[in-house]
């Protein structure tokens, strides 16, 4: 026994240390090693991202080069691989095939079950990072049933990632640069945040000692629900179901309806008691890919924007301080570059995964780590006398 606190759903529970990201949720700031999201998203590349959360500085001209190509090195798949993918259900969802084929990685590298050697940890983060968006496009690949792209280590990350996705063996693809540098915001915007579920459960797995692939694994399965990185998906499902700006009253009474399981997905956050400063980003990223690919009229935009403006007056969300997240806008520029809604939260995935690692990282690297054993109120039967299955 002993005194321990009851903290269902850790609403008060700090379970580490951490110098990686900073969130004010009350000003809706966001920092990654000191740095605002806004100016990192604008300014920075995500491989310069991955470097920063990964090493806690921004890198020199000659790091990242040194990075970039330690990560290009690891791009590939083994080519055992592709019998894993083709285990799966031809309409399988590319999140199920993300958790599965992560996870066999963990097969694929015994080496990496040695945690207590840095230089093995280095690896496995490369690895991760390099490997996440080929594994990424081949699960979208296989779900439509088209060859799988190899990597091209002459492209950078974002337009290596959209040509293994819309690229076909025969035909010319060229990318479009102002959707590759939409495509490495998106990731910017999504590569941590702290201690939230799929982290935490990547903390929580690896203080076992667990190899680091199976741990990621762990988090991307967090990660998919609605409540969490599912959310980009449930938006636009909601938005479509919405269909029409006049309907938009009939969803926001729901959401308020108590006894009514319905949501405003996108919407409210356990830290953000403010504007999520992605959402902001995100938005404004938003326009610039529908101008982009002619599809400023596009109506979900102007839907999200009406019921984005219509919910920010309304009394209940203001009394609650919620405010849209950045999964709110995401959906539509994901959809309006050509993803199908299911491969939303595996970008997120892709995408958290330089996170997941540097929290796993600095949470291996921690002396103080202990295993996480969460205690329990335990609300059953005291002892009770053995009855024999005849008296039962
Ligand atoms: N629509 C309507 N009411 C809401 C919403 C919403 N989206 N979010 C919270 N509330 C209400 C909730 O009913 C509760 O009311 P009351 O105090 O009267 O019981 C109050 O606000 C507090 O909500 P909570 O569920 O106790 O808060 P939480 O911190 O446990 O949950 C959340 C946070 C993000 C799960 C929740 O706001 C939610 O379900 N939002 C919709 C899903 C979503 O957009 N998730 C993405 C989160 S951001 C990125 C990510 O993590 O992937």
């Amino acid at each position: 026994t002993g005194m321990f606190t009851y903290d269902p759903g850790f609403t008060s529970t700090a379970s580490c240390d951490s110098s990686i990201t900073f969130i004010d949720g009350d000003e809706g700031v966001l920092m990654h090693r000191g740095y605002k999201i806004e100016d990192l998203a604008s300014k920075c590349t995500f491989m310069e991202v991955c470097y920063l959360l990964l090493h806690g500085e921004l890198p020199t001209a000659e790091q990242l080069a040194k990075f970039d190509h330690d990560i290009t090195y690891h791009t590939m798949l083994h080519e055992q691989m592709v019998n894993f993918y083709r285990g799966f259900r031809r309409d399988s969802h590319p999140m199920a095939i993300m958790v599965g084929v992560v996870g066999a990685l963990s097969a694929f590298y015994h080496d990496s079950t040695d945690i207590t050697d840095p230089y093995q940890r280095m690896v496995a983060q490369h690895r991760l990072i390099a490997k996440m968006p080929t594994i990424a496009a081949w699960a979208y690949k296989y779900s439509i049933g088209q060859p799988f792209m190899y990597p091209r280590n002459d492209l950078n990350y974002a337009e290596n990632f959209l040509q293994m996705t819309f690229a076909v063996p025969a035909e010319d693809y060229k990318v479009n640069p102002v959707l590759a540098r939409a495509m490495d915001r998106i990731f910017i915007l999504h590569a941590d945040h702290e201690q939230n579920a799929s982290t935490s459960t990547v903390r929580i797995a690896g203080s076992s000692g667990a190899n680091p692939f199976a741990c990621i694994a762990a988090g991307i399965a967090s990660l998919w629900g609605p409540a969490h990185g599912g959310a980009n998906e449930a938006v636009l499902q909601m938005l479509q179901e919405i269909g029409h700006k006049d309907r938009i009253p009939e969803f926001i009474k729901r959401a308020k309806d108590k006894d009514d399981p319905f949501r405003l997905m996108g919407f409210g956050h356990r830290v953000y008691k403010n504007y999520d400063p992605r959402a902001k980003v995100m938005q404004q990223s938003c326009h610039e890919v529908l101008d982009e690919l002619g599809k400023r009229d596009e109506p979900l935009l102007a839907l999200a924007m009406e019921l984005e403006r219509i919910a920010l007056e309304d009394d209940y969300f203001a009394e609650k301080k919620l405010f849209p997240n950045v999964d709110f806008y995401s959906g539509i520029i994901l959809q309006a570059m050509g993803f199908p809604t299911s491969m939303f939260t595996v970008l997120f995935a892709l995408a958290r995964t330089v996170g997941w690692v540097a929290q796993w990282t600095e949470m291996i690297e921690d002396p103080g780590h202990r295993i996480s054993r969460p205690r329990q109120l335990y609300t059953g039967y005291t002892e009770r006398e053995f009855v024999p299955i005849d008296r039962r």
